[in-house]
């Protein structure tokens, strides 16, 4: 007998069944925006068709049982017929799963290996390091010689050979628009590589559970075409000129800032590499880009993204910033170069 006041154990699965129709579009394994993803999301097809295959025969075949040998007025104790140890029936239910699971394995281990393809020495395709950090994402152009963090950029219509690894604990570097994931390990590198379809914006995330701010360790993705992406390189390699009244913030970044944040092409430091930043979309990854989110990340960083090393320059911090130091700062930060 069903217990009425016990369905509220069911609330999980209506929250599952109610929030599978959420989703953002630029964060989706259903819409592919790359040959990766395409290949993955062919692969759930075809297990999902699978799997819903058996669903309905054996259901076909255990509601036709349940009608045609039902007991019917007049007859009782009758034994059906026995088949135990019958070998047509035990071929028939040994080797259709065998078929089944062929279907569904081959390809599956022939895309698991062409997504693990390396190619980092193929000429047409870019190479790019990814370092995972608590909680945020640092990316290495070697082949380019320049280095950035939070946005990703990268061509259209080009291989980018992925090489992984993380500075401190487990995450995982997952772009659900252009396939993966894949663990990030400390000390370890793994490879693969994903490539994007057309110009647009995605959502990076971290999918392993790696410490407070888990959850807010995105980042962004912009998949840019060749000659776009050839003058954000240009961009990024080129010296930054600072407007004068840039100068006084460009100081007080030196003071404070330049120890753990780079802001050349290709420095690495405790910190994202802020070159190019006034042109970034995001701030830390996850307040939209402009003057108020600057202050607020700079005051109190852990307000935002617990958790995180950034110390904070707020007047609880441990080196307090006047306000006019924050603002001077702020207009050197999002200052066009
Ligand atoms: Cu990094 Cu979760």
């Amino acid at each position: 007998m069903i217990r009425w006041q016990n369905l509220w154990r069911l609330i999980p699965l209506w929250m599952v069944l109610l929030l599978a129709g959420c989703g953002d579009p630029t964060t989706s394994a259903l819409r592919p925006r790359g040959p990766v993803a395409r290949d993955q999301l062919f692969l759930m097809k075809l297990s999902f068709g699978i799997m819903i295959l058996v669903v309905v025969v054996v259901f076909v075949i255990y509601l036709y049982v349940l009608v045609r040998f039902r007991q019917k007025k007049g007859e009782k104790d009758i034994v059906p017929k026995q088949v135990e140890g019958s070998h047509t029936l035990e071929l028939i239910w040994t080797v259709i799963p065998i078929i089944s699971l062929l279907i569904l394995a081959v390809p599956t281990v022939q895309y698991t290996f062409k997504a693990l393809e390396d190619h980092r020495g193929n000429q047409d395709a870019l190479h790019v390091k990814v370092t995972a950090h608590a909680f945020w994402w640092q990316f290495e152009y070697p082949s380019l010689g320049i280095a950035t963090a939070q946005d990703l950029v990268i061509p259209t219509g080009k291989k980018i050979a992925f090489e992984i690894t993380a500075s401190d604990v487990k995450h995982s570097f997952w772009i659900p628009s252009l396939g993966g994931k894949m663990d990030t390990n400390p000390g370890l590198n793994n490879i693969f590589y994903l490539q994007a379809d057309e110009v647009d914006t995605f959502k990076g995330i971290c999918a392993e559970l790696c410490g407070a701010s888990h959850a807010l360790m995105l980042f962004k993705v912009n998949s840019l075409d060749p000659a776009n992406f050839d003058k954000w390189v240009a961009d990024m390699k080129a010296p930054a000129t600072i407007p004068a009244d840039a100068k006084r913030g460009e100081q007080v970044f030196k003071d404070n800032c330049l120890s753990c944040h780079a802001v050349n092409a290709q420095g690495l430091g405790a910190g994202p590499n802020l070159n190019g930043f006034a042109k970034r979309e995001m701030v830390a990854g996850i307040l939209p880009h402009n003057d108020e989110s600057l202050r607020k990340w700079i005051l109190d960083p852990q307000a935002q993204k617990p958790g995180n090393k950034m110390p904070a320059f707020g007047p609880n911090g441990p080196k307090p910033l006047g306000e006019q130091d924050v603002n001077d700062l702020i207009k050197y930060l999002n200052a066009p170069q």
